[in-house]
């Protein structure tokens, strides 16, 4: 059997950060190459797996995960070199060398985008709004301690031992609350004047938190999983400067489904204030306010799961093209719906949707074609957060149409002459 082996195939790991290490790697395997030939095999081909690492921050250093300190031509003649010396050393035959990049070809075709529905910023109190002698009643005697030397400090300027004392403070404090011993109204006042004094020194600007209309889970596994930082920024209003910074918390329940780790070591991100009344600022497109994320590549959403019911995102398949705009769209895909990830689930959503409307005949009083059709809607629709005015979605490639406008959906119904039970795949890419 000996003769019929042909192929070494290996994988040293994924993102390989330098050609030293990449050269290690691919020295051991050509050893094990010319070692089989010793023995008979009639060798042929060496595949050396995936590694080809791409540069997410832009430094070009092999010291983190995050970049890798080569280009393609020198991947190439690392790899190269390596198995020619060793052939050359035991003098056999070139092989032929196969490679399988993953991330490095697939990661630059894919952007994700998302919507920054809403954004909230911590509310620090002015100083005159901090009742000193109101948070002093509760505290214990180590607690007012912290509190004396914190003034003293700001009268000295030293900032340095005021964050230290504001710090031990809010921490005794939180101590005391949970031994009962002081009230929330206090702990609340505490935390302010915590607050307070952290941005009065400068220690730490006020950062806003952004809900984004994803979850982290299914459109960014790794960067929850392992810890991968990707490229992340607003794709509107870049002819103005942010003025805040923020990180991003999801649509799902789970405390981790957040995004505070960026390039650069940031925690936070540079972004412009949100114009639908929560912030306040101003802007274009509407007042919507959308991001993208780069270098996700294939992986994101392969990895993706339902955690939480949050099924895939819409896909929109974007070409390069001769035309004005240089590039055409070619092809949409909406994401799963509610009765979608229902199912994958397990469950039945004709079932349920039967029993709600079964239910709703039953108990409601009032107009049940509009409750059914409703519920229907909310079936249709995907999990995530819908604009009324946005979420009508033509489909370039295949006629079908998508919508949570009650018109727009009822018109279509009538217009594709779909029965009941038609509706259900209708409405699914
Ligand atoms: C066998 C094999 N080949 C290729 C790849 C692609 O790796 P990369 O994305 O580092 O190029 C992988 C990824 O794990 C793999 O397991």
């Amino acid at each position: 059997m000996l003769d019929c082996l042909q192929l070494l195939h290996f994988h040293i790991g994924s993102q390989i950060p330098s050609t030293d290490l990449l050269q290690e790697g691919v020295y051991e395997a050509a050893q094990i190459y010319s070692e089989l030939v010793r023995l008979g095999a009639n060798m042929k081909v060496i595949d050396i797996g995936g590694s080809l690492g791409i540069d997410y921050d832009g430094s070009k250093s092999g010291n983190s995960d995050l970049s890798v300190s080569y280009g393609l031509e020198e991947y190439a003649s690392a790899v190269v070199n390596a198995i020619r010396v060793i052939c050359d050393r035991k003098s056999i035959k070139h092989p032929i060398i196969c490679s399988e990049s993953g991330r490095a070809i697939v990661s630059h075709n894919s952007i994700l985008i998302f919507e920054a529905m809403d954004a909230a910023a911590p509310k620090i109190p002015a100083i005159n709004q901090v009742n000193i002698p109101f948070i002093m009643e509760g505290l214990s005697e180590d607690a007012r301690a912290d509190y004396c030397n914190l003034s003293e400090a700001a009268m000295r300027h030293d900032n340095e031992t005021c964050l230290f004392y504001a710090d031990q403070l809010k921490q005794r404090c939180v101590e005391q609350f949970k031994e009962g011993t002081l009230g929330i109204e206090q702990l609340g006042a505490v935390d302010g004047l915590f607050d307070l004094v952290t941005k009065m020194i400068g220690a730490s600007e006020p950062v806003r938190t952004y809900l984004v209309n994803l979850s982290v889970f299914s459109s960014i596994a790794d960067s929850w999983s392992i810890g991968q930082v990707f490229s992340i920024v607003p794709i509107h209003r870049l002819d103005e400067k942010p003025t805040v910074k923020g990180v991003m918390s999801d649509l799902t329940c789970d405390s981790d489904g957040k995004i505070d780790k960026f390039i650069g070591g940031l925690t936070s991100l540079p972004l412009h204030e949100l114009d639908n009344g929560s912030g306040g600022g101003g802007g274009s497109a509407n007042g919507r306010y959308f991001l993208g994320m780069f270098l996700g590549g294939a992986y994101q959403e392969a990895l993706g799961g339902f955690h939480n019911l949050f099924g895939g995102s819409s896909v929109v398949t974007v070409l390069q093209s001769d035309g004005p705009q240089s590039f055409a769209v070619t092809r949409t895909m909406h994401g799963s719906s509610c009765a979608d990830v229902l199912r994958m689930m397990q469950h039945e959503p004709e079932l349920m949707f039967d029993t709600l409307k079964h239910r709703a005949e039953e108990f409601c009083g009032f107009d049940v074609a509009a409750l059914s059709g409703s519920i229907a809607r909310s079936f249709h629709n995907m999990p995530y957060l819908e604009l009324a005015s946005s979420c009508s979605l033509t489909a370039l490639n295949n006629g079908g149409f998508y919508y949570c406008n009650e018109e727009d959906y009822n018109a279509a119904l009538v217009e594709s002459g779909a029965s009941e039970e038609e509706q259900w795949s209708y409405c699914i890419a």
